[in-house]
């Protein structure tokens, strides 16, 4: 199962993967959670990106490609991957094409999440994190569920990184939903409703395209397996 989560800052990829990842058991790739790894280990690269991030620019497409070539080789990708924040530009596109063909692999499907302006900058603004896993919490959540860690702020959801995130993504990554379509690989979604809701329509969206058939799974259940219960025995 190879899945690419696509959508806006703030609509909702990380929520999503983080459920997606408890449900099918493969791991969640997000290239924002590894670029800020580096710069909270003072790597060369993260001393590099920490102020492209905080100005909400992009990093180059040479140094997004040449980290996602060495993590989807991988072992723990063999058995699937979700893809969260890659290609944000056609050329990342175009070089996660060549590099999934030299992988022998293909995408599944590509989720897109899609909310208005409006209601990204109002979740932007009051999100919260977990400085130790990155999870992602609504506004006026105390610590994190996970660490007890007490929640912070990222840098680039202030508002002076804000609105740059939301202009660099309309010009540079809404060209990368055409390139998908293309392919006939897209399911759109509203991503505006509760959480356990959209999680059932992305698995709904996989779940038709797989099967051809509509087996979606009920929100309970969504809910059942992402808290840890048993994998499914076959492709949803
Ligand atoms: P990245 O970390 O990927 O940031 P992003 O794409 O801007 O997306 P976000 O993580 O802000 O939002 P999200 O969609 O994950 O939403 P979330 O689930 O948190 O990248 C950061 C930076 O790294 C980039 O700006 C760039 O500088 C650099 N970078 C990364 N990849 C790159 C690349 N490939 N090329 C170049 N540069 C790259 O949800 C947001 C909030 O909404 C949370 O508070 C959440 O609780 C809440 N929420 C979620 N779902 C709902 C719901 N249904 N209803 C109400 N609230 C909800
Ligand atoms: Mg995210």
């Amino acid at each position: 199962m190879n899945l690419l989560l696509y959508g806006a800052p703030g609509s909702g990829k990380g929520t999503q993967a983080n459920v997606l990842r408890a449900y099918f058991r493969i791991p969640h790739i997000a290239t924002g959670d590894m670029l800020r790894a580096e710069i909270a280990n003072r790597t060369q690269l993260g001393l590099k990106a920490q102020p492209i991030l905080a100005a909400g620019q992009y990093v180059s497409d040479e140094i997004m490609i040449a980290m996602i070539r060495n993590r989807l080789r991988q072992a723990d990708c063999e058995p699937g991957f979700i893809m969260d924040g890659f290609p944000r530009t056609v050329p990342q596109a175009e070089a996660l094409d060549d590099l999934m063909e030299e992988l022998g692999r293909r995408f599944d499907r590509v989720i897109y999440l899609k909310v208005p302006v409006d209601e990204l900058l109002r979740r932007l603004s009051g999100r919260l994190v977990c400085p130790r896993c990155q999870r992602t919490y609504p506004p006026g959540t105390a610590a994190c569920a996970i660490h007890g860690t007490a929640l912070v702020q990222r840098e680039d959801d202030k508002p002076e990184a804000v609105r740059p995130r939301i202009e660099i993504y309309l010009e540079k990554t809404v060209p990368v939903l055409d390139h998908y379509r293309a392919f006939g690989l897209v399911s759109e979604i509203d991503g505006r409703g509760t959480i356990e809701a959209i999680s059932s329509q992305v698995l709904a969206a996989v779940s038709t395209h797989l099967n051809g058939a509509n087996s979606s799974p009920r929100s309970g259940e969504v809910a059942r397996r992402a808290g840890g219960a048993a994998r499914p025995k076959q492709k949803p």
